[in-house]
């Protein structure tokens, strides 16, 4: 007789979860073998790590309130998880018991994971941070819960269709989120519309209430974010929009009971899809309904736990710390004065002082079209109560400005929430800033940037407010699961406590002047080239050559981020190959992948450029064995997985002062990529990390950038004196690479060469040649090449989300890392035993 307490769901040997996968595809799933599809057997192998995944969850959640611990809550419109199965089975402990269970089944491992759809409820940067920070949080012991939104279709699935991107609906859950499980009792209203109405209270106080709203209610759906090996289970509580209304089926004629059912369908269009812009501002409806929808329920739900176990709101900053990611969720703000003054009855300045110690604001760009303001109509309509607040957070506070300063009109006006003129706007982020305990930038000089310009008034008046919180990465998913054979070879040198303390990595530093570990290194990135070459075959029927460099630039594209820069090189190349053919070539493989946002006309025909240049050099005899590119379509957390480990050479090539950090350029220095880009973002610290030597930085610093546009910038300056610069813009120009369409690139010429190169691609592009010409002689000097890689590798360890996460715990938050007691881990079964006897067996 099998006990609760010891079957099989809890034990993590290989031939338990033999019998547990087994069982799952008869009795959860309803499959024979004469009928299991792929997608059955990947998720038999889902549901046998969910069983233990949930024992976890609920230890550690029970613990949470043994110990009253103070939660963290990372709000966030994204989370760009990709696919989990890996991350759970390694966390847990168990991919080596897994791939052996499903070995005896005569499955293989890799096989059934191509069966996940990747979660892509994110754009980028932002919504991967949130991702990463989930991972650290649980691994560093943080009782930290993400709360986003469900979305139906996450980030546009890309297709490249005769050079151009075309948009397809993501269809994620089209079989069904293997990884959540739905708590249909968790189900919050969330009101919208209506008006504020004043009344005497009791007390003879003057009180507001919300009424005649419509409402929509948030369901929660929950994942389970596991630590490292540690037994510690997070929540990742994303919210799907279900309609209020019961429908009356017994009133309606036939016509109202089709428009019933098409009006709630409506109402749960709030969590329909995910906006696909990154790092700008659309300022539709629907859009700050998802914003206040979202921090609506997960303000119900905070306070709920809060007040399960407390009664005096005075106490909620000391058990609770809200961590909003960008202005996106920054209505928490008046949404907590709110619920504190109207429902709970505290006066304002108690309400006040409460909100500003819970809630902290991270500000993820200074791009100017990025930054959120929300026409005063819309939210006077949209969240009437909510507007009345911000009128008097703003009041009041332009009184304290006015106080310190004096009658600076133009400062106050500045300085305001809401933006004054013809179109009166709420400004989130300054609303943040004035509402929250700390503001963060996500590297140093992005912090720097955000003082001394667009918060440089804020910063005057709060100095200690801002602060810096340089952003990392997961080591488990971006060394240990992406690059199994690197991290092999690393912990036989070391051992494995690299994986929770990366900075151990320091420790191979050394084993650069060894040939020995030199040609171990040398062979691991070989061969995840070789692996990258078989994927791209098979995918484009395109044979790539593995000792050409791998040049890789990944990431939404973005005119700031300068793609355009990387394709004028590659076509230079190409035109000194064809200049002269039989001349020595340094051979290079240029690899681009990302999704412009559809709106983004500039972005999009980047794109087409890309893939004509790629199509001229790649059916030109002549590159053959010297000269590659491809752009490959529908860039993914996945695909980043299969990239990054085989890439040599990293492109970060923003325009200083642009990007606020970038993570993409940690995980190529982490897997052995040299960087070439720029000083900006955490390029600069990555520097000062690994060294001088060691990255290839090139173009104006962000002073330089800004001095130049002051003083007044030419780009023609820079086509007149660069003749092969010169030749390629005039190639783009008359159709050389669009034979068919020779006028199609113009608006790219124009905008460098006409309308000013904002972006400053000319200036840069001698500086980045030259480099690149530092590249190429580095990596004909294999040894030399590898040591410097190998130099990468060991001295990024500060790129750890799990070092940022524990400045944001010490810095921002102050709470405490939690481990659970012995009674509440694996251990308290055997498990751990267990496992070795079968690992002896095995
Ligand atoms: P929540 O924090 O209320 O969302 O509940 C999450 C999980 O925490 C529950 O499923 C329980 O396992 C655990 N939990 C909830 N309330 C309590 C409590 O009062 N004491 C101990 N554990 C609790």
């Amino acid at each position: 007789m099998i006990k609760l307490n010891d079957d099989i769901t809890k034990a993590m040997d290989a031939e338990s979860l033999k019998l547990d996968i087994q069982r799952h595809l008869r009795f959860t799933l309803a499959k024979s073998k004469y009928s299991t599809t792929k997608w059955d057997k990947f998720r038999s192998v889902a549901l046998t790590a969910l069983d233990r995944l949930h024992d976890r969850w609920i230890d550690t959640q029970e613990h949470y309130y043994d110990v009253d611990a103070k939660r963290v809550y990372y709000i966030s419109m994204e989370f760009l998880m990709g696919r989990l199965l890996d991350n759970m089975l390694v966390n847990l402990d168990i991919l080596d018991e897994v791939k052996e269970a499903l070995d005896e089944l005569g499955l293989d491992y890799d096989e059934v994971k191509e069966n996940e759809f990747d979660a892509g409820l994110g754009n980028g940067g932002l919504g991967r941070l949130a991702a990463c920070f989930l991972d650290s949080m649980a691994t560093m012991g943080i009782p930290g819960y993400g709360y986003g939104i469900r979305y139906d279709y996450g980030i546009f699935h890309q297709q490249i269709r005769n050079g151009y991107q075309i948009e397809k609906p993501d269809m994620w859950l089209q079989f069904g989120n293997p990884w959540d499980v739905v708590r249909p009792k968790v189900l919050y209203p969330v009101d919208f519309y209506g008006e504020s109405v004043p009344y005497t209270d009791s007390d003879g106080q003057l009180r507001f209430k919300w009424v005649n709203t419509q409402s929509v209610n948030a369901l929660a759906f929950d994942t389970p974010v596991p630590g490292y090996k540690n037994d510690i289970v997070n929540n990742l509580r994303l919210w799907k929009a279900s309609s209020s209304k019961a429908i009356d089926f017994q009133s309606f004629s036939q016509g109202e009971y089709i428009d019933a059912v098409r009006d709630s369908q409506l109402q749960e269009n709030i969590s329909r899809v995910l906006y696909p812009n990154d790092k700008v501002f659309v300022g539709q409806e629907l859009r700050l309904k998802q914003e206040y929808f979202l921090v609506s329920a997960t303000l119900q739900d905070i306070l709920r736990r809060f007040k399960k176990v407390h009664n005096d709101w005075r106490k909620l900053p000391d058990k609770v710390a809200i961590q909003c990611n960008d202005t996106h969720p920054n209505l928490a703000i008046p949404e907590l004065m709110r619920v504190l003054m109207d429902y709970e009855g505290l006066d304002w300045e108690t309400s006040w002082d409460i909100t500003r110690k819970t809630i902290n604001y991270t500000n993820h760009t200074v791009l100017p079209e990025a930054l959120e303001t929300w026409p005063v109509p819309l939210m006077r309509n949209l969240l009437p109560r909510h507007l009345q607040i911000i009128y008097e957070i703003n009041k009041r506070f332009l009184n304290d400005v006015r106080d310190t300063f004096g009658h600076d009109v133009n400062k106050v006006r500045r300085m305001s929430i809401i933006s004054e003129g013809e179109k009166p706007a709420v400004q989130m982020a300054t609303l943040g800033i004035v509402g929250s305990n700390k503001v963060n930038g996500v590297a140093r000089l992005h912090t720097e940037l955000i003082k001394k310009t667009i918060f440089k008034d804020f910063y005057e008046l709060y100095p200690d407010k801002f602060i810096n919180m340089t952003n990392g990465i997961t080591p488990r998913r971006w060394l240990k699961q992406c690059n199994p054979r690197l991290s092999e070879l690393i912990s036989e040198q070391i051992g494995d406590s690299w994986i929770t303390d990366l900075n151990q990595l320091k420790k191979i530093d050394k084993l650069a002047d060894s040939k020995a570990f030199r040609k171990k290194f040398t062979d691991v990135k070989h061969q995840n080239k070789k692996d990258l070459i078989a994927f791209i075959e098979a995918e484009y029927g395109i044979s790539l050559e593995p000792d050409s460099i791998f040049d890789i630039q990944i990431k939404r594209i973005h005119e700031y981020k300068r793609q355009l820069l990387v394709a004028l090189h590659t076509a230079m190349l190409y035109n000194r190959i064809k200049a002269n053919p039989d001349a020595e070539f340094q051979p290079r493989t240029v690899l681009f992948s990302g999704k412009a946002a559809p709106g983004y006309t500039m972005a999009k025909l980047q794109i087409k450029l890309i893939n004509s240049i790629a199509e001229k050099i790649n059916n030109d005899p002549d590159t053959k064995g010297k000269l590659s590119c491809l752009f490959l379509e529908n860039y993914t957390v996945s695909l980043a997985e299969r990239l990054i480990p085989a890439a040599d050479l990293s492109e970060q090539t923003s325009t200083a002062g642009m990007e606020a950090s970038g993570t993409g350029n940690m995980k190529f220095a982490l897997n052995g990529a040299l960087t070439i880009g720029t000083l900006d973002g955490a390029n600069i610290e990555i520097r000062e990390e690994v060294g001088e030597d060691n990255i290839f930085i090139f173009g104006l610093t962000d002073e330089e950038v800004e001095q130049k546009r002051r003083e007044g910038y030419n780009p023609r300056d820079y086509y007149d004196s660069i003749p092969e610069l010169q030749q390629v813009l005039n190639q783009i120009r008359d159709g050389f690479f669009e034979p068919d369409e020779p006028e199609l690139f113009h608006p790219i010429i124009r905008n460098l060469l006409d309308e000013g190169d904002y972006f400053m691609v000319l200036a840069d592009f001698e500086s980045y040649t030259k480099q690149q010409q530092e590249v190429e002689k580095l990596y004909k000097d294999q040894a030399k090449w590898i040591k410097k890689a190998i130099h990468n590798v060991a001295r990024v360890g500060k790129f750890s989300s799990d070092r940022t996460i524990l400045e944001y715990s010490k810095q921002i938050w102050d709470c405490e890392q939690i481990s659970l007691p012995k009674d509440r881990t694996s251990q308290k079964n055997g498990n751990n035993k267990k496992r070795k006897v079968s690992k002896q067996k095995a």
